[in-house]
């Protein structure tokens, strides 16, 4: 592990925990390196490992954005998301994954997204063998080539220098057209190669028969879908100051904020669905979140087994409880002492702590956190 602590505070700590591997920052990464030190891989995983060694180690890194990402969205909650990290950087064991709660329903999306996530945005740096620039949006770089020079030319004419300016468009890479004129141009991340790898890595685990496999397979896809309809394309404006006579783009995955955030408002609209008809693999409308009943329909978050309030400890429900959590008396939210103690109570106390904070993900496979230190009054459940 490196450890390079900057002057003062906050600290910087780096260590390769995603591999949980003494490597350099640049590590080889093979069958060796990834797939024989991961543990909790499955047989099929294990073989997809040693076939893309490298995508593997870019799926995992995914797994882990995801996993601090839920810890991020369930920060208020009683399931808080700490349980998915562990030791074992494969947290399928984890007994979320093996409930039917809507908490599972979410781990197993913005695992599957994050997958996708990190994989394609590999693939656009060229980081893995495997995969590259998307070729469905791949510019001619040639007839590219000819009209900038041929713009050259003319903003040399009139004296005038060219500009190259960076926009990042809000809108839909699929909501084309309309607007100004431009062709793709740059790497756009293979989300394809993404979304198939994801796939390979995480729907294979069992039959597709039981309930359980079913809602797995649907939140896996669910959370796929939600990177993939979230790509927004980023442009460059090349031309004549102020102008935009040529303009390419490329396609950019969404903030993976934004993943998690649009995760966390379907897992509150998530729907519940029942055991029925064992064998068709398909997903039975249940009860909806709330009075009304409605179909699942095709992007919602589904689910089979009511959540337990999670305020005891009771391992077996994938439950810490919350004694020991720090709330918020003012709050109007989850964290409000009331709701996190769940009428315990709460303790006020003094309290010097040091958390990881702004913690980044590097490529490969390192996450690099600061270390802020705090100390202040806080409420503590009881
Ligand atoms: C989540 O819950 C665990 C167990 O109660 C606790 O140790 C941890 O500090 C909590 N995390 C956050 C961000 O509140
Ligand atoms: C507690 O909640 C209030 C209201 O949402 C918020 O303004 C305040 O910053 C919170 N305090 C802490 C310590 O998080």
């Amino acid at each position: 592990q490196r450890h390079a602590v900057a002057l003062g505070v906050p600290s910087l700590s780096f260590s390769n925990e995603i591999l949980g591997l003494r490597l350099p920052l640049e590590p080889v990464l093979n069958a060796n390196t990834v797939c024989l030190t991961l543990p909790g891989l499955t047989r099929r995983q294990l073989e997809v490992c040693v076939q893309n060694p490298d995508v593997t180690a870019s799926a995992i890194q995914g797994i882990q954005i995801a996993i601090h990402e839920c810890q991020h969205q369930f920060r208020d909650q009683r399931w808080n998301c700490s349980s998915l990290e562990t030791k074992n950087k494969i947290p399928y064991e984890s007994i979320i994954f093996s409930r039917g709660f809507r908490e599972s329903a979410f781990a197993y999306a913005i695992a599957a997204a994050g997958v996708v996530h990190a994989v394609s945005n590999a693939c656009s740096l060229g980081k893995l063998q495997a995969c590259g620039c998307d070729q469905k949006r791949r510019g001619d770089d040639e007839a590219f080539r000819i009209k900038l020079h041929r713009l050259q030319l003319e903003a040399m004419n009139r004296g005038k220098g060219m500009v190259h300016g960076v926009h990042l468009e809000h809108v839909p890479a699929e909501a084309l057209g309309l607007q100004d004129a431009w062709e793709w141009g740059g790497c756009s991340p293979d989300v394809d190669y993404g979304e198939k790898f994801s796939k390979d890595f995480l729907d294979s685990r069992e039959s597709y028969r039981d309930i359980h496999s079913r809602m797995r397979l649907h939140n896996n896809r669910v959370g796929r879908q939600v990177v993939m309809e979230n790509m927004r394309r980023k442009c460059k404006c090349h031309g004549t100051s102020g102008s935009c006579q040529l303009k390419t783009c490329w396609q950019v995955t969404p903030e993976f904020r934004l993943v998690g955030s649009l995760l966390k408002e379907r897992f509150y609209g998530a729907t519940l669905i029942r055991p029925h008809n064992r064998n068709t693999g398909q997903l039975e409308p249940g009860h909806g979140h709330g009075r009304h009943r409605r179909r699942a329909s095709i992007g919602d978050l589904v689910y089979f087994e009511k959540s337990p309030d999670f305020c005891e400890r009771e391992p077996a429900l994938d439950s810490v409880g919350t004694q020991g959590r720090l709330c918020n008396k003012s709050s109007p939210g989850m964290d409000n002492c009331e709701s996190l103690c769940c009428g315990r109570g709460h303790n006020i106390l003094r309290q010097s702590r040091s958390e990881r904070c702004n913690c980044k993900f590097h490529w490969c496979c390192f996450v690099a956190c600061e270390e802020c230190r705090l100390t202040e009054w806080v409420s503590v459940c009881k």
